[in-house]
């Protein structure tokens, strides 16, 4: 029988001990600002993306500076060490202090951990990490929440900081940091397009700081290279004063996007008009032509016209809209759009601008990203944020829309 006695007591918050975290610096200036300013001692930190992102890259890079001033064990199940030792010298990576294992075993893992003594513990990825007392294959949802978990433990136990990689499918919708992001931490995902070089590492969840921070990196040859400029380089490529281009801040979910749009507006030889939409929705498009040649005044309908969204993405936001009119009205009226300005809006059939949610999330990302510019519906747009820098423009409709992006 328990008696009151052996009952646990619950403490008064003011009794409690507040170490504040100790925090160390990655030796990336952008990871440790999605950190929240650099890493927690004994936190348990996700990294998620899709295949061939650079997860690996990153965590081996950070490896230098942690290497400075604590043990790092790397455990990799995806890469023999061997492989492990040749992205390392092609990454500069040459520490005593960088212990590397190649091991998919989790038993085999907390026995390194045991006899290594790591500061930093870095799983590589938790997709190939499996506990042989469970029946299900390495990958599957009990095997990664209950190897997470064992994680979880060695954080808090025993101090040590560990980054664990995760696979995402495009979707982000796998057995993996989805079922994750409660437990751990922090969730970071490094996301970017597969055909282009820029990679953008974002925080979904933070237990030490806020997750509105962005860091962004390039891919090059000898690594990931941080980005101070990020917008110089989400537009490099882009066509400088070139009709037919606007750029547009879309939802992925609860993370906000920028998002190029291109259109090509051309007079046609044919009866029938030739439309195509790719990344865009072929309906919302032919909609938005006839709202541009009835509102707008535009004569697109005779027109062929093509639109398409940079870097392969796929819009299904009617906040895209307006960057789709600004662009088509752009390339029909070959004027070009200022490369500094980004449009956001749903557009209404009357060709009048209709608000977006979450429309104070979007600007504030189309601040940090550089942009100067940015048309917004007028509607309540009195009420958002002035962000330094960036001059916002409240429009009523698309006429208004069109003579501000194109200086009419
Ligand atoms: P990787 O870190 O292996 O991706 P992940 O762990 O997320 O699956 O990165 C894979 C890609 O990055 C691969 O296609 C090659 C490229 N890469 C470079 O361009 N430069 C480099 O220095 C390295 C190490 C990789
Ligand atoms: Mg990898």
């Amino acid at each position: 029988m328990r008696s009151p006695l052996d009952v646990r007591r619950a403490c008064p918050v003011t009794e409690l001990e507040s170490s504040d975290e100790i925090r160390f610096p990655t030796g990336m200036g952008e990871l440790d600002r999605v950190l929240g300013g650099g890493a927690v001692k004994g936190s348990l930190v996700l990294v998620g993306g899709a295949p061939g992102i650079g997860k690996s890259t990153l965590m081996l890079q950070i490896c230098n500076k942690l290497c400075e001033f604590s043990k790092v064990l790397y455990v990799s199940g995806e890469e023999s060490e061997h492989q492990l030792k040749l992205r390392a010298r092609r990454l500069c990576v040459e520490s005593d202090q960088l212990f590397v294992i190649s091991e998919t075993s989790l038993e085999d893992l907390l026995e390194s951990v045991t006899l290594e003594k790591p500061d930093v513990l870095i799983v590589d990825s938790i997709q190939t990490l499996y506990n042989s007392k469970l029946d299900s294959p390495a990958g599957s949802v009990s095997q990664v929440r209950d190897c997470t978990m064992a994680l979880m433990q060695l954080a808090k136990g025993q101090n040590i900081t560990v980054f664990v990689i995760g696979h995402v499918n495009k979707e982000g919708s796998i057995a993996g940091p989805k079922v994750l992001e409660h437990m751990v931490d922090c969730v970071l995902y490094f996301e970017g397009d597969q055909h282009t070089s820029y990679r953008i590492l974002r925080a979904a969840k933070n237990r030490f700081g806020a997750t509105n921070e962005i860091g962004v990196f390039e891919m090059q040859d000898s690594g990931l290279v941080e980005v101070e400029n990020p917008s110089k380089l989400l537009l490099s490529g882009r066509p400088e004063d070139a009709p037919g281009t606007c750029v547009t801040c879309v939802m992925e979910g609860v993370r906000p996007v920028l998002a190029e749009i291109q259109a090509l507006v051309v007079s046609s030889t044919s009866n029938n008009p030739r439309r195509t939409s790719n990344g865009f929705d072929y309906n919302r498009a032919a909609m938005l032509l006839a709202v541009l040649e009835k509102r707008g005044g535009l004569k697109v309908f005779s027109c062929d016209a093509y639109l398409n969204i940079v870097g392969g993405l796929s819009l299904d936001e009617p906040a895209a809209d307006l960057a789709a009119i600004v662009a088509l009205a752009s390339s029909y009226l070959d004027r070009p759009v200022s490369n500094s300005l980004v449009a956001i809006g749903e557009v209404g059939l009357t060709g009048e601008l209709r608000t977006v949610n979450q429309l104070a999330l979007r600007v504030s990302e189309v601040h940090r990203l550089g942009f100067k510019q940015c048309i917004i519906p007028a509607y309540r747009a009195g009420e958002l944020p002035k962000p330094n820098g960036l001059e916002l423009i409240p429009v009523h409709n698309i006429g208004e829309a069109i003579r501000a992006a194109l200086r009419l």
